[in-house]
């Protein structure tokens, strides 16, 4: 039977000639089971990325969806729950017939984790499917719940014999934070491939999903012009941001237990790092690209205990102005314990000890709270050699810098001196601008399509492979049980940002000399 979804195909392809190349790529008969079904996560991004695959004709002609999670419910309920996630925030509007199709072959399996009886009636659910398939279908077990239950649904899934099946592929995709440290990362290494191999496991990083991340590949290894620059003797540092003008919401639960470091810098902006970073792969296999991540990662050394002062500063938003509101510090934000000292801001100067980047420093802050969201890798290169002009003409000279912004306002900038038209010779610097908004005059995918996506055609390239994972816990454990052990810096907690501002002041110690950071 052909789903709805399915019989839409082709009717919501983009039009757009700018994005012909952007076909749908085959994926096989799959079932995606969902643990965690009616968290956050779910509700806010795999729903709705589901449902923009079906609104693109992107689903395989046999999909459907199973909800796991604790509350007791009937499966319209929880359609009835799927579709008002879908509707507020789908990018697309939903189309009537789309959604009703996508919704027709969605299940709930009510259940603990850790209860053998949840894993029977899925595999009854499942094997229900294929019969009315006529086929066996591949499945896909997403986790999506609290990290504490990674391990105990991995083990499930192997006890109960629903992590391997002759004739079809078994994937399971697992959420971040893949661990709170390298002892728990390498843990839960050990755990997973105890039950599953290697290429059947799909660690998600979901930046690594988003247009602009990938774009970077596009612009460093399908243009010459940069790769003679792209080193040590041309470029001065490297900053990337990750700032974010909300709070933590209702996720205080989770955040207090992670802080800045484990929650955006140990995995994303790693990756981001390791994507200015890499040499080019031969080829853009999965393990050729993984493998050269991982060797950037092995070039950074793990900070010593002494160097961490100087090399990483942390601190807490405090009450502020954002958005045009007043809104309180973290300590006073609904769950967060009092007195707690998670950092909600976190900046790292890196070093990445190889041939290529001896020398340069690679900057990273993540901050919530901050004047605005911005995502963004400002590549500065080195000042030039010898100004010619006169005093007056020089003042305005900067460097050249690159920024490639991840989001909002996706696309790249570089920074060129130019002269400013009149009859002395004055400099100032001018941008040239590359949009993707209007370059392409197309949405970009939200990131969880992409990467939902991949993960049913089996394709591991943007996942996080096991020793990538462990080779970025290597560098930000030691600063994570630093930290743990110095709690506080002065009496009464942590060094203090004002909500919406551009961090604390405090993250100018770790820039080298002459360094600034950027305006945020
Ligand atoms: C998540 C973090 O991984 O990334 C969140 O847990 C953060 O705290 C989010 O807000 C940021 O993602 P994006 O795509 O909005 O930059």
């Amino acid at each position: 039977m052909a789903s709805p979804a399915v019989a839409a195909h082709g009717s919501h392809q983009p039009e757009n000639p700018l994005v012909a190349g952007l076909e749908r790529l085959p994926v096989a008969p799959t079932a995606l089971v969902i643990f965690g079904a009616t968290g956050d996560l779910a509700r806010r991004k795999l729903l709705p990325a589901l449902y923009n695959l079906a609104h693109e004709g992107a689903l395989p002609q046999h999909f459907h969806l199973v909800g796991v999670s604790r509350k007791d419910k009937a499966h319209e309920h929880y359609r009835a729950e799927c579709e008002q996630a879908i509707r507020a925030h789908s990018r697309h509007t939903p189309d009537e017939d789309v959604l009703r199709g996508l919704l027709q072959h969605v299940r709930y399996v009510p259940g603990v984790f850790d209860d053998p009886g949840v894993y029977a009636k899925l595999d009854t659910v499942l094997d229900g499917f294929d019969e009315r398939a006529g086929e066996r279908l591949n499945r896909a077990f997403y986790l999506s719940t609290s990290p504490d239950f990674f391990p105990v649904i991995v083990g499930q899934l192997g006890g109960s014999g629903l992590s391997r099946r002759a004739g079809t592929e078994v994937r399971v995709i697992i959420e971040k934070p893949f661990g709170a440290s390298l002892e728990e990362a390498r843990e839960l290494n050990a755990r997973v491939l105890s039950v599953f191999d290697e290429s059947q496991v799909f660690r998600i990083d979901h930046y690594l999903g988003k247009e602009t991340v990938q774009n970077m590949l596009a612009f460093r290894f399908a243009n010459g012009m940069f790769e003679p620059l792209w080193n040590r003797n041309y470029i001065d540092q490297v900053q990337i941001t990750a700032a974010e003008d909300i709070g933590i919401g209702s996720r205080a639960g989770y955040y207090d237990h992670a802080g800045a470091l484990r929650d955006l810098i140990q995995n994303h902006m790693l990756q981001l790092l390791c994507h200015v970073a890499m040499e080019p792969p031969g080829s853009f296999t999965a393990e050729e690209v993984r493998n050269e991540k991982v060797k950037v990662l092995h070039a950074i050394a793990a900070p010593a205990p002494d160097d961490i002062l100087e090399m990483a500063v942390r601190a807490q938003y405090a009450a502020g102005h954002s958005g045009g509101e007043d809104v309180p510090g973290y300590l006073e934000e609904q769950g967060v314990p009092s007195g707690s000292i998670t950092e909600t801001y976190a900046a790292l100067r890196l070093e990445v000890d190889n041939w290529r980047w001896a020398g340069v420093p690679f900057y990273l802050r993540a901050g919530k709270r901050l004047a605005r969201k911005v995502t963004e890798i400002a590549v500065t290169l080195k000042p030039v050699p010898h100004l010619a002009f006169s005093q007056d003409g020089s003042l305005g000279v900067q460097p050249n810098q690159l920024i490639l912004t991840v989001q909002p306002n996706e696309g790249v900038t570089l920074r060129l001196g130019a002269k400013i038209p009149g009859a002395r010779m004055i400099i100032r610097p001018v941008n040239m601008e590359f949009l993707y908004g209007t370059s392409f005059l197309s949405q970009s995918p939200e990131a969880y399509e992409r990467l939902i996506m991949d993960a049913m055609r089996g394709d591991p390239t943007l996942f996080t492979r096991n020793d990538e994972a462990e080779a970025q816990w290597c560098i930000c454990d030691p600063i994570v049980t630093s930290w743990a052990h110095t709690p506080g810096l002065r009496a009464g907690g942590l060094p203090q940002y004002e909500a919406g501002s551009q961090g604390p002041a405090d993250a100018a110690s770790i820039l080298r000399e002459g360094h600034a950071w950027r305006a945020i």
